[in-house]
């Protein structure tokens, strides 16, 4: 019989366009690959449903990471990899969500600024700094870096695969997947 590991909230934190909901979605084909029960939590799909009511305040934005908590909560301690996907700018609303969940793992994508302006993939870079859109990440809004993340991730130096790799060695490591050479058996 298959074996049932405990489930698990990873946790991606990091400006708009730093590559969250890419790695997200690599890590999750590859999570599905070898078995495993997963579920994708993202902050442009959870923002149209659960959250569709919450605009970019810091009392919103708390709102937003309170309610994603709770559902990563039920998930994780029941058997489920949950990977979440926020800019989750504020330390204390990503601290409770680590208490609050099961074997919490905070991955801050360390994209820097300007790369993500360059990659400006929704615009929306180009229309904060134009003044057109208020409360914008980075810009006139702020983000407070994880102080002790489990895992960093460096986009700007290496591939969506490099950076998928690290987060399953992690896992790996941590015994929450099976390891690599237990898959081929
Ligand atoms: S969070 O701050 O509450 O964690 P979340 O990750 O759910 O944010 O949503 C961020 C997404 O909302 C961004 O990728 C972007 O597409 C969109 N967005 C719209 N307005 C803003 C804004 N003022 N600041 C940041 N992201 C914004």
């Amino acid at each position: 019989m298959a074996q049932r590991n405990d489930g698990f909230t990873l946790w991606l934190t990091g400006l708009s366009g730093a590559g969250k909901t890419t790695i997200a979605l690599e890590l999750e084909q590859r999570l599905l690959a070898i078995g495993q029960r997963i579920e994708r939590l993202d902050g442009d799909t959870v923002r149209e449903g659960l959250t569709r009511d919450l605009g970019f305040s810091k009392e919103d934005r708390d709102k937003n990471i309170e309610r994603v908590t709770f559902v990563a909560k039920l998930l994780s301690r029941n058997g489920v990899g949950v990977v979440c996907s926020f800019i989750s700018p504020y330390r204390d609303a990503r601290d409770k969500a680590r208490r609050e969940t099961t074997n919490f793992i905070e991955v801050f994508v360390d994209t820097p600024l300007e790369v993500c302006i360059e990659r400006d993939v929704k615009g929306l870079y180009q229309k904060a700094l134009a003044g057109e859109l208020k409360q914008f990440t980075g810009i006139d809004d702020p983000y407070e870096a994880p102080e002790q993340p489990e895992l960093v991730i460096r986009t700007a130096g290496e591939t969506v695969q490099e950076s998928v790799d690290h987060i399953l060695a992690y896992l790996e490591r941590r015994e929450l997947i099976p390891t690599a050479t237990a898959v081929t058996i």
